[in-house]
């Protein structure tokens, strides 16, 4: 291993980044260069797309594009492109999107749309003369920004409120210039941060040439940058039947079923070390769809987990109620996401994803992000209080492990058969190859890691 910096790297060309990493870390490995060279795009153009994303791209990382099917969202029914690695995620979501479509599908409601960012400064003197100057100048900000709100105020959005807060109690001096914004089917953050940064210089600018005293007049902006935190970017999505027709395992009875289920959305209610793994769960089907449609999901799960810790604890973001024999499940987040700019318009997998939902607009595809969350933890949870979780996921992860072993069509179909009706473990899926192979032990294993 090589710890020689590098000047100048981002100017290499694509290869010439590859012959350096092969040179200076991976001792000219051939293998490496030609592995890396093996996920290139074969058609030029698609790949340059690809390149183009970030900076230093070498190569393309593939993660599996899978569907779940049978997703009836309010009357629609979907079939949700998911993209990712986690190998029981597509499978659950199909499951349990049948399961709901029998009965009655996901109800999905966009409770408001509302996007935020603040300009964070420093200022140093009574709030009540800050307040009075900015009631004066508030004008102004949507004065000066008329031209690079324009196109987004003929689509009905744009700037829907601008205020001054007082964040003293926090932190001396400290205060914030809070916009909201409506950005339609844009996820915003271009136009949202453009607009930030030229309500500063308004500010400053004001503050300046306003009648406060000189003390008065020091601003210090901190910075300026939206809110991932996005509260009233709302939706809510929930399913709901009678307690008899939760018939999801032959080994429970319906009311024992709805019982446990209650039970365990408590725990992960009270419990933030149970609200985490559950909201992970959550964020599994969330996530997939969210990178699928090329959305932004570090922010949606970054939002999702401040909404999960809005009470001051970490929570369950899904609930449960059994009134009257009726059972009633939902979730509520919020799932700031865009139909148009960004990765929409480029990326070709991206593009078929919306095609294939019918080409969504940005609420539309809140509602189907939301019930994709719901469906996920309704069978996370729904086999965590029957089965355990390890059968469905150790089903899935069966065929990871013969992959690693290299076993054959004829032997993958035979080891399946064998583990149909049984829990499955890697020792126990070594074994079960092994035998099949008339080996004693697993040097057959084809990974050598
Ligand atoms: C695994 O990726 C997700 C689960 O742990 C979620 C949960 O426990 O609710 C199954």
């Amino acid at each position: 291993m090589n710890s020689k910096p590098v000047k100048g790297f981002s100017k290499l060309s694509k290869e010439a980044k590859i012959e350096w990493i092969a040179d200076e870390y991976l001792g000219g490995d051939d293998k490496c260069i030609n592995l890396l060279k093996s996920y290139w795009h074969e058609d030029n153009d698609v790949q340059k797309i690809h390149d183009e994303f970030i900076e230093n791209t070498i190569t393309n990382f593939y993660i599996p594009f899978g569907i779940a099917p049978n997703f009836k969202i309010n009357d629609k029914v979907f079939c949700i492109p998911m993209a990712i690695e986690e190998s029981s995620v597509v499978a659950a979501a199909a499951k349990n999107a049948s399961f709901w479509l029998e009965r009655g599908g996901f109800k999905s409601t966009v409770i408001s749309t509302t996007k935020v960012g603040h300009v964070h400064f420093a200022w140093y003197g009574d709030f009540k003369n800050l307040k009075s100057i900015f009631d004066k100048i508030k004008p102004i900000f949507y004065k000066e920004t008329e031209k690079m709100t324009a196109n987004m105020r003929a689509r009905g959005g744009g700037i829907l409120d601008i205020d001054i807060v007082n964040k003293t109690d926090l932190e001396p001096n400290y205060y914030q210039l809070v916009a909201k914004f409506e950005t339609c089917e844009a996820m915003g953050a271009n136009f949202i941060n453009s607009l930030l940064e030229k309500f500063s210089k308004i500010l400053e600018r004001e503050i300046q040439n306003s009648d406060l005293n000189e003390d008065e007049k020091r601003i210090v902006i901190i910075m300026c940058i939206l809110s991932n935190y996005t509260p009233e970017c709302l939706v809510r999505c929930e399913v709901s039947c009678s307690v008899d027709e939760l018939n999801v395992d032959p080994t429970i009875d319906t009311k024992e079923f709805a019982k446990k289920f209650e039970q365990a959305i408590h725990v992960a209610n009270i419990e933030p070390y149970r609200a985490t793994t559950h909201n992970k769960g959550i964020f599994n089907g969330i996530d997939a769809v969210v990178i699928a449609t090329g959305n932004d999901f570090r922010a949606i799960e970054a939002c999702g987990h401040t909404y999960a810790a809005k009470s001051g604890q970490y929570r369950s973001l899904t609930h449960v109620e059994i009134k009257d024999n009726l059972f009633r499940f939902w979730i509520e987040i919020p799932i700031a996401v865009g139909t148009i700019g960004g990765l929409t318009a480029l990326h070709p997998m991206v593009k078929f994803s919306h095609q294939l939902l019918g080409n969504p607009n940005a609420q539309d595809l809140m509602k189907i992000i939301a019930a994709v969350g719901l469906a996920q933890n309704f069978g996370a949870v729904r086999s965590l209080v029957t089965t355990g979780i390890q059968k469905g996921h150790m089903k899935m992860h069966l065929l990871n492990i013969l992959n690693q072993l290299g076993a054959t069509n004829e032997e993958r179909e035979k080891i399946k058969f064998h583990f149909k009706d049984k829990v499955v473990s890697h020792r126990d899926v070594v074994d079960e190859f092994c035998k099949l192979r008339g080996v004693k032990n697993t040097s057959l294993v084809k990974n050598n890691h």
